[in-house]
């Protein structure tokens, strides 16, 4: 038994959302094509404008992170797009990250603000706009063009890295931001099951005493993890299992604490993308997991178009969107002459209609 004050756990540090490991396992490219953007500022040069697409948990974010902590001497601007929504917030955490200081609160419009940053700045600077597609497009399109025509307006070196989701991202952009924003496009596909084995792995070594995992209850998480397609998610689960452990008093995680988190944890995890989701799309994702075994989308939508009478586009982009937020899966197969593309379910039924009732 676990004394009181004992733990299994090495650090829980490599365990937070925010935690950047020192190696970044199987982004070695994405990692050179970032430094590649980002080298010439080191020169007094301009950084290269860079677009960084990928799905949730695929490193987009700790990559462009990590780039940016080894560049030591360039000048960078972060700013998480979610938590600073307007364009005002945004262009106050630039400033804030350029001239060391907190921006006024009010008073200023924002042009203003941003004329002030560029008076201030000395050296190239990168602007990093980190999830971007979560912000209104009207929004995204007036910074990109004023961050975009800095170097003309102010004499500065200027270059841009933006993060979405969302690979449509760029066509929604306006033609006038188009026209001027060239870019270069680092992709961050998902993580197939050997990669996140080893990047779970690295935080079971860093993160638990030795032993403390057992290798049944690794596997179990290996396997949630690559099933719902999410590194995330089984980062969470290994620390909620070490902590259910903990209360049970074991020294060791067995695979009965990582089943123990796992409908809680991964209800808690789902509310998240869940609320991305409009009633519509909440709608087609409750009838999925309604029902029994995978589905062929072409009935799927017959079945919509009796119920609710949307249309076959609208349907279409719907269950695009869930595909993009791992939600579902799509398998294609051959069927007479075309391909029937069949819906599956990444996560057990009653944890995503758990879920979705509290909404
Ligand atoms: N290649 C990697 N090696 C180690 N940890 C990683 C790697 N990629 C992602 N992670 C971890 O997975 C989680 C999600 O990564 P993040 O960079 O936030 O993804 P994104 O920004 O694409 O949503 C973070 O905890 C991060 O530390
Ligand atoms: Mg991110």
């Amino acid at each position: 038994m676990l004394r009181w004050d004992e733990t299994i756990f090495r650090s829980e540090d490599v365990f937070d959302p925010d935690f950047i490991p020192d190696v970044l396992l199987h982004r070695e490219g994405q990692l050179s094509q970032l430094t590649a953007s980002v080298m010439p500022a080191l020169r007094g040069g301009s950084p290269v404008h860079t677009l960084c697409l990928g799905p949730p948990a695929t490193g987009k974010t700790s990559s462009v992170r990590y780039v940016l902590s080894q560049a030591e001497g360039v000048r960078a601007a972060y700013v998480r797009c979610p938590a600073f929504a307007t364009a005002y917030r945004i262009m106050a955490k630039v400033f804030e990250d350029v001239c060391g200081h907190q921006a006024p609160q009010t008073g200023i419009p924002y042009i203003k603000l941003f004329q002030k940053t560029m008076e201030r700045l000395d050296r190239p600077l990168v602007v990093v706009l980190d999830d971007v597609n979560f912000i209104s497009i009207d929004v995204v399109n007036e910074l990109l063009y004023l961050l975009l025509k800095a170097p003309e307006e102010y004499g500065v070196k200027l270059g841009v890295v933006a993060i979405a989701t969302d690979i449509k991202f760029p066509l929604a952009l306006s033609p006038e931001v188009g026209a001027i924003f060239h870019y270069t496009t680092v992709h961050f596909p998902l993580y197939g099951r050997e990669e996140m084995r080893d990047i779970l792995r690295w935080r079971v070594e860093h993160g638990f005493a030795d032993g403390a995992f057992s290798d049944e209850a690794f596997e179990r998480v290996v396997e949630l993890a690559s099933d719902s397609g999410d590194l995330r998610f089984g980062i969470y689960l290994l620390r909620a299992a070490g902590l259910n452990a903990e209360r049970r008093g074991s020294r060791r995680v067995e695979v009965q604490d990582v089943d123990a988190v796992y409908a809680g944890g991964a209800k808690i995890f789902l509310a998240k993308s869940l609320s991305a989701l409009n009633s519509d799309e909440r709608e087609v994702l409750k009838i999925v997991y309604l029902l029994d075994e995978e589905v062929a989308a072409g009935d799927l939508y017959r079945f919509f178009q009796k119920e609710v009478g949307m249309s076959y586009q609208r349907f279409y982009e719907i269950l695009n969107k869930l595909e993009r937020l791992r939600l579902v899966d799509f398998i294609f197969d051959r069927k007479g002459r075309g391909k029937t593309r069949y819906v599956y379910k990444r996560y057990d039924s009653d944890v995503v209609l758990g879920a979705l009732r509290e909404f």
